[in-house]
């Protein structure tokens, strides 16, 4: 991988914890609160495609299980995989990967419509019922109530997707973003 590749990594990298720092916002229903970083996941995806963008979350999940405080609210270790948030962190990979590809796939599209397509499927649905899965696993809570009490997060999470088209507009614009 290039210089400018791994700088890129490192950048997104950086995005993700930063918008840990800011406080979750707990929704009551469950033990999962709203969270900012999955807008930085997403971002990941759509910039820097699958190879680069997986590798960011990847290194950032490795840290996470390396005990560094990373995740929303100061978080980490190794427990949190086992969680009731672990869907959703195994989740951000996948959602990354498939962001990813879709970018690779869509590339010649600038069609907005396309791009939030590309990034709410995976990245909101697919990440929800990920979470989902882990929640109803790890709390033994019921499936279809941990899939409905997820409905919460899609106004929130629709809403970064806005944020991360507009956001990732402008990045791959500057040369480091851009193939
Ligand atoms: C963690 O910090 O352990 C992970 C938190 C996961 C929160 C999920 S991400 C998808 C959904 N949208 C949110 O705002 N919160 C949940």
């Amino acid at each position: 991988m290039k210089a400018k590749d791994m700088t890129a990594v490192a950048m997104m990298m950086a995005i993700v914890i930063v918008l840990g720092l800011v406080p979750p916002i707990p929704i009551g229903l469950i033990p999962v609160p709203i969270v900012f970083q999955n807008l930085g996941i997403m971002l990941a995806g759509i910039t820097l495609g699958s190879r680069k963008g997986g590798l960011a979350v990847l290194l950032f999940l490795l840290l996470v299980v390396m005990g560094m405080p990373f995740l929303t609210g100061g978080s980490g270790g190794a427990s949190v995989f086992v969680g009731p948030t672990a869907g959703y962190l195994l989740g951000w990979l996948v959602s990354t990967l498939l962001i990813g590809l879709g970018r690779q796939r869509f590339r010649e599209s600038s069609n907005w419509l396309v791009k939030f397509v590309l990034i709410w499927v995976p990245g909101v649905l697919l990440s929800d019922f990920l979470g989902s899965i882990g929640l109803f696993m790890v709390t033994g809570m019921n499936f279809r109530a941990a899939l409905l009490s997820n409905l919460a997060f899609i106004p929130g999470d629709t809403i970064k997707v806005l944020l991360v088209v507009m956001i990732a507009d402008r990045l791959i614009k500057l040369p480091l973003f851009r193939n």
